[in-house]
């Protein structure tokens, strides 16, 4: 995927953790800057991404994240927390999977944690459509609750309410379900435990779909054991074997078959590629189910085939 160069030009704690991060491209705009959308931002070679944006300039100029540190993580938000004010790095995109969908159907924005940050910039789109919604932001503690400010300066007052476990005790997700609108959409993003308590709450929704996006990686382990298949390219009817311990991005990477990368766990699309036959294990975090069920595209860098071959559009 194509980057531009940018600088980083302000750098703001929102909590003990996590910081904002304002970027100002060289040359002309940034594209595509939207509620949902994320960019990739290079750190080194080999250390790439994803961050959701909250915020943006007019002009197109500008843009924010914001980056919670993971002491124990895989060193991205630690190379984030280490860039110092007028660093210059190659960010890529913005990319959308959690669009918001143009139907003026009631919107519940339901956040957990750090995936708070593309509903920031939801809750402003759907403030200046005029559209009705709410926010409902879950936090373990007050001081957790990074993107709060964000939220309370968009001026939401009762169509925005701040959960803490700690004085509110856990949060009725299923008697909040049962409360929403007849066909109404949710959008929530949040860390994977409650993120899979709202999807099974979602059964006592009267209709309507709950949008979601996942930033840790589904594990192996959800999937079970993994075969070997193989892969041929459509261009040229090249086949490559693809092992049980290997990845198709992988294997395309070590014949030189270039494929764009990121995240590499299923969460950002960049390695997206078409298939033109074949059943995919769809193995990723973004695609919705519908979009699975095209059995049309795949993320190389963790879906796998179902049965033993796969043709790739390449
Ligand atoms: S590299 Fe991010 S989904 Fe494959």
């Amino acid at each position: 995927m194509q980057t531009v160069k940018a600088r980083l030009i302000g750098k703001t704690p929102l909590s003990p953790d996590t910081g904002d991060f304002a970027f100002e491209i060289a040359e002309g705009r940034f594209q595509g800057l939207e509620a949902g959308a994320h960019v990739d931002v290079h750190l080194s070679d080999d250390l790439v991404r994803q961050y959701s944006i909250w915020s943006w300039s007019l002009d197109g100029r500008t843009l924010n994240v914001a980056v919670k540190r993971e002491d124990g993580g895989r060193g991205g938000s630690l190379a984030m927390h280490a860039l110092e004010e007028g660093a210059q790095v190659e960010i890529g995109g913005p990319r959308n999977h959690f669009k918001l969908g143009s139907e003026n159907r009631y919107a519940t924005l339901i956040a957990g944690g750090i995936g708070a940050t593309p509903l920031v910039a939801m809750a402003r789109e759907l403030l200046n459509a005029g559209r009705d919604f709410q926010v409902i932001y879950l936090v373990r503690s007050k001081d957790l609750a990074a993107m709060d400010s964000k939220f309370r300066d968009l001026g939401l007052d009762e169509w925005y309410r701040l959960h803490c476990d700690d004085t509110d005790g856990s949060f009725d997700l299923p008697a909040l379900m049962r409360s929403l609108p007849v066909d109404s959409d949710i959008y929530t993003c949040g860390p994977e435990p409650m993120l899979n308590a709202v999807l099974d709450a979602g059964t006592a929704m009267r209709g309507g779909t709950i949008h979601f996006e996942r930033f840790s990686a589904i594990t192996d382990a959800d999937h079970g054991e993994s075969a070997g298949f193989e892969i041929e390219l459509a261009s040229n009817g090249a086949v490559y074997q693809v092992s049980p311990q290997e990845t198709i991005l992988e294997v395309l990477k070590t014949n030189g078959v270039h494929v764009d990368v990121g995240c590499s766990e299923g969460l950002c699309g960049s390695c997206m590629v078409d298939v033109v036959e074949g059943e995919i294990d769809h193995r990723d975090g973004i695609l919705t189910p519908e979009e699975q069920a095209t059995n049309s595209y795949m993320c190389t860098c963790v879906s796998r085939a179902k049965g033993t071959r796969l043709v790739l559009d390449l």
